[in-house]
């Protein structure tokens, strides 16, 4: 049999749905690993975010999902995604969504339960509440709501003033990588209230005893207060112990269910302080950072790119690209960031390195 030339053997090779794994050598090596960005990383600045937030609290907008709920009134989920140029649809990272959503006194947005997970950041205003699973969490600036998967959930305002918080969700992972994603209302509209407010808090044992045996959740609503995690970050800054050379003031929320990080088995959460002037060292990891500056202002450099920041301001670090984060001269910056490496640890997939000139 004589030999096939190599352009034939591929064209009956492509026809049958294969090609040769040296076909795909060079488009690996387009994938950016190469820890610099040929552009500056997505970031969406407070002062462009809020004006349009605000604005969209006054126009009539259908977001509702199934239109045999809303009985109330309510709207389904006033909330503006981040989405940059070129991401898969409705992603922020390859794995996680990230949004911002306002809710106005006395409006409810219905329930409804998914596949992928939620975490909610407060921003600003208090007053507005998720419920989860029928138990009421009220919302203050600075707290952290999760919302794990397939838990009924429905947000309303009790009080006087508009809420915005930032939504970060697995949504990416869950839905362009595993189609396994799932969405329902839940029947009738809203949820009954069927749990005191302080419920989950109560059952997790605020500290260190809670009742033998009786979790089997691998994660539950929890509302971890600002109230509470602030002075951890001021205690932590001034014994001075704990300061990272790449991170600064590093706090992870950890899942009281199982003692340990991370906040939900998809998405870590952390509040970092950078004390006024600190400039951190430069590295790189294989897992992708949503931060939202909560307090002051500095700057990072993500892939070679200076970019400053301050409060209300979202940026993005993508994987295995270099950075480092600074806080301005007079002023501590402090940083909420939601990553993915919770996906990444299980199955041994996070890798982390110091720059060889760790300064630049
Ligand atoms: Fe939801
Ligand atoms: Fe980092």
């Amino acid at each position: 049999m004589a030999t096939a030339t190599l352009e034939s053997f591929l064209e009956r090779l492509h026809a049958i749905n294969m090609i040769g794994l040296w076909e795909l050598y060079p488009i690996y090596a387009q994938l950016p690993r190469h820890g610099r960005l040929e552009s500056p990383p997505p970031m969406w600045r407070w002062r462009d975010v809020h004006p349009l937030l605000l604005e969209s609290g006054d126009i009539a907008i259908d977001s509702r999902r199934d239109s045999t709920i809303n009985a109330r009134g309510g709207v389904e989920r006033r909330n503006l995604v981040m989405m940059p140029q070129g991401a898969p649809v409705g992603a922020a990272t390859v794995t996680m969504s990230c949004g911002v959503q306002y809710i106005k006194p006395g409006e409810t947005a219905p329930a409804h339960r998914h596949d992928p997970a939620a975490i909610r950041f407060i921003i600003e205003g208090s007053g507005a509440y998720t419920s989860v699973e029928g138990e009421k969490l009220y919302m203050e600036p600075g707290d952290l709501i999760l919302t794990p998967r397939w838990t009924w959930h429905e947000h309303g305002n009790d009080g006087h003033e508009p809420v915005i918080w930032m939504d970060g969700l697995d949504s990416p992972f869950v839905m362009n990588y595993l189609h396994a994603d799932f969405w329902e209302p839940y029947p009738g509209g809203y949820l009954p209230v069927s749990h005191p407010v302080g419920y989950t808090r109560r059952r997790v044992g605020a500290g260190l005893v809670r009742p033998v045996g009786k979790i089997r959740e691998r994660a539950l609503p929890i509302l971890y207060p600002w109230s509470e995690v602030y002075p951890e970050l001021l205690h932590q800054k001034e014994s001075g112990e704990n300061l990272d050379a790449f991170d600064g003031i590093n706090l992870e929320y950890v899942n009281p269910v199982t003692g340990a990080g991370p906040t939900l088995p998809t998405l870590s959460c952390r509040m970092q302080l950078l004390p006024a002037g600190f400039e951190s060292q430069c590295h790189r990891h294989t897992s992708s950072f949503i931060y939202r500056v909560f307090r002051g202002r500095g700057w990072s450099e993500v892939g070679g790119h200076r970019v400053e920041w301050e409060a209300g301001d979202c940026f993005l670090v993508p994987s295995w690209i270099w950075h480092r984060h600074a806080a301005s001269a007079g002023e501590d910056a402090i940083l909420f960031a939601m990553s993915d490496q919770a996906l990444l640890d299980p199955f041994d997939l996070y890798h982390e390195e110091a720059a060889p000139d760790s300064a630049s």
